[in-house]
């Protein structure tokens, strides 16, 4: 940790961009890890705007709108100022030095609970739901770009549940559905994670999960870059973001759709 700026704004990153090996350990250790200060304060300001006028002008035609959450898919491809945050070289950064593999963007997905939506998302993993083969790992980057405390609907995590992998989908709708499918898992500690605009959360895709409701008169935004391991195949199974790319399984997930543009061995 490095400690404060004039602003009083933490940061887990050093002088260079990187987290150190307690943060890498942590993560790895525990399947989630938060890295505060990921954003600087002038580049929330932005986002947040971005991200206000992409939903006002785009919720009506959402196909994902419920009492959980406003879900907008992929954004990057449609808005040039939200696609700087999700090919964001500082996250990708991180990203890569906690999964210790080149990574590409599966997908973004901005995550809204309205004011009062007072719904929680439900205990699951994110890595059933994939049309994804040959991976070695798959983790997503939840950057707050409002503070997020308990009352606004932050993330809560099972640590230690990255290592199963196999279960079927499950409903994140259904507070019951993760402990019908491993009932043990109802009696782990749950580590409820605070955030602070700017910070965010990484987890690893198979790392349980839940969001506490919004209860406050402010909306939780929440930005999420789902980043796959660069040699991830097409499982063949749908998904709203392969459905309409024709692909034929086995075929890699890269190219423009699927970039690492950060990177230095290119798409
Ligand atoms: C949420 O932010 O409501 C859920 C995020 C997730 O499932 O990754
Ligand atoms: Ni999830």
């Amino acid at each position: 940790m490095t400690g404060s700026t004039s602003q009083e704004r933490w940061t887990d990153l050093d002088a260079a961009g990187a987290v150190n090996q307690r943060v890498v350990d942590d993560y790895r250790r525990d399947g989630f890890v938060r890295v505060r200060g990921i954003l600087e304060p002038a580049e929330v300001t932005r986002f947040k705007a971005a991200a206000e006028a992409y939903l006002a002008a785009h919720r009506s035609e959402n196909f994902s709108r419920d009492a959980v959450f406003t879900q907008l898919v992929n954004v990057w491809p449609r808005d040039p100022t939200i696609a700087e945050l999700t090919l964001h070289p500082r996250i990708a950064r991180v990203a890569e030095q906690l999964a210790g593999i080149p990574l590409r963007i599966w997908h973004d997905h901005m995550l809204v609970k309205e004011p009062h939506n007072n719904v929680a998302t439900e205990f699951h993993q994110d890595r059933p739901y994939w049309p994804h083969a040959s991976d070695r790992h798959s983790l997503s980057a939840w950057v707050a770009l409002v503070d997020v405390p308990f009352e606004r609907g932050c993330m809560t995590f099972l640590p230690g549940t990255q290592n199963l992998t196999g279960f079927r989908p499950q409903n994140l709708h259904d507070e019951e559905d993760l402990f019908t499918v491993d009932p043990s898992l109802r009696w782990r500690p749950r580590v409820t994670v605070p955030l602070r605009a700017g910070d965010c959360t990484f987890h690893s895709s198979y790392t349980g999960h839940m969001a506490l409701p919004n209860r406050t008169d402010q909306a939780r935004f929440a930005h999420v870059t789902i980043y796959m391991d660069a040699d991830t195949v097409y499982a063949g199974t749908p998904h709203v973001v392969t459905d309409p790319l024709g692909l034929a399984a086995g075929d890699r997930l890269d190219g423009e759709t699927f970039p690492r543009p950060w990177g230095t061995t290119g798409g």
